[in-house]
């Protein structure tokens, strides 16, 4: 009986062994809402669960339950979540803070420009209500900031993207079909002067076909090209009224010569795009998780979130210098 209970004794010394490397504490305070999470969390206890992100439940990291249903400290209601303290609170400083400032609609989230000689900012919308007309500015020379409507001239339907190069915005216009406010436009880079509200296009086809969506662009430091990314959201979201015809890739154009040039078709869904300051590394993300079949037999589907397929941000020219988070 006495050697079973020693048996017994060492099993559960195992068990516990197993356990080691839990990190404690997992996460903790460090500032004003400011949770630091230690060593990336790489060891929980057991039991730990995080449930899969779909369309209609989201879920974060705050989500893992650990140790048989405890909850993560504080990761969850966290104003600001750190994982590499050097970097991370250096960022933040002693007392960061977020202030609310506008009420928008739900798709005000992309083609962000400012523009620094005026001190606005300008932006799209990219859902009903209203729509992927007019954008917005933020005019941030009154106090408090004015937010306001924004048509140019003419109107540039759906920006998904934007950046600012050489005294203008350039806008990846992301829609098309034969009607826009009586006209026909399709996907293609604009360039909105801010002094003027005139727009012009740059490119709007790829030897005659149609670009996907055009979603995100980047001006390259030293050449002045601009590379964008063709995922295929505006199908999907109905957006444009013709299916893809090209399939997802990102492009290189050379605006003195008007060369476009696929510079990439390796990645899923090509999305938001970077270069490091000196032009070595282009960084694209690749969001093929949110997708879609783009067969017109199933009309315009929405898309879905799918946490098996690629989300992550791929630099080239290779993959060695990607950066930790
Ligand atoms: C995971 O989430 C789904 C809904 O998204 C829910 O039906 C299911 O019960 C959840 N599972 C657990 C173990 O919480
Ligand atoms: C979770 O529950 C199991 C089964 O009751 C137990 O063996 C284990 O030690 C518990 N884990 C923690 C971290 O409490
Ligand atoms: C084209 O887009 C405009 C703006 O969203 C919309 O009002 C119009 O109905 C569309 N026309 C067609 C033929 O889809
Ligand atoms: C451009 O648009 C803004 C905002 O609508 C307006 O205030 C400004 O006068 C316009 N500029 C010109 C040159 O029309
Ligand atoms: C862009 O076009 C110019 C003018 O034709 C040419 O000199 C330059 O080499 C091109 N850039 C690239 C990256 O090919
Ligand atoms: C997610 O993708 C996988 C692999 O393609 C598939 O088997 C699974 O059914 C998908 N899940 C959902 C919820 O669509």
């Amino acid at each position: 009986m006495k050697v079973l209970l020693l048996l017994l004794g060492s099993f559960t010394g195992s068990l516990v062994q197993a356990q080691t490397g839990v990190t404690h504490p997992i996460s903790e305070e460090c500032g004003p809402s400011v949770v630091c999470v230690n060593h990336y969390a790489n060891v929980l206890p057991y039991h730990f669960f995080r449930n899969v992100s779909t369309m209609d439940a989201v879920t974060t990291f705050g989500d893992t339950t650990v140790a048989n249903g405890t909850v993560l400290q504080d990761v969850k209601t966290a104003d600001f979540i750190v994982y590499n303290k050097e970097k991370g609170l250096d960022i933040l400083g002693s007392n960061p803070s977020y202030e609310y400032v506008f009420a928008v609609n739900d798709a005000v989230h992309e083609a962000p420009v400012y523009v620094a000689s005026q001190n606005k900012l300008y932006l799209s919308q990219l859902a009903p209500p209203p729509g992927y007309l007019p954008q917005l500015v933020v005019d941030l020379n009154q106090d408090p900031p004015t937010l306001s409507e924004y048509l140019s001239d003419p109107p540039v339907y759906a920006p998904n993207g934007g950046t600012f190069h050489d005294g203008k915005i350039i806008w990846g216009a992301s829609g098309g079909n034969r009607s826009i406010g009586g006209t026909e436009q399709r996907i293609s880079l604009r360039t909105l002067d801010p002094e003027t509200n005139k727009t012009t296009s740059l490119v709007n086809n790829y030897f005659g076909y149609y670009f996907n969506t055009i979603d995100d662009i980047a001006v390259h430091p030293k050449t002045g090209d601009i590379w964008f990314t063709d995922p295929q959201y505006s199908w999907f979201n109905d957006i444009t009224d013709t299916p893809p015809q090209l399939p997802c890739a990102s492009y290189r154009y050379n605006t003195s010569s008007g060369a476009v040039v696929v510079v990439d078709d390796s990645i899923g869904q090509p999305n938001g795009i970077a270069f490091t300051p000196d032009g070595s590394i282009v960084y694209i993300s690749d969001t093929a998780a949110v997708s879609a079949p783009i067969d017109p037999k199933y009309g315009h589907p929405g898309s879905t979130f799918n946490t098996t397929h690629r989300r992550y941000v791929k630099p080239g020219p290779d993959i060695l210098g990607r950066p930790e988070r």
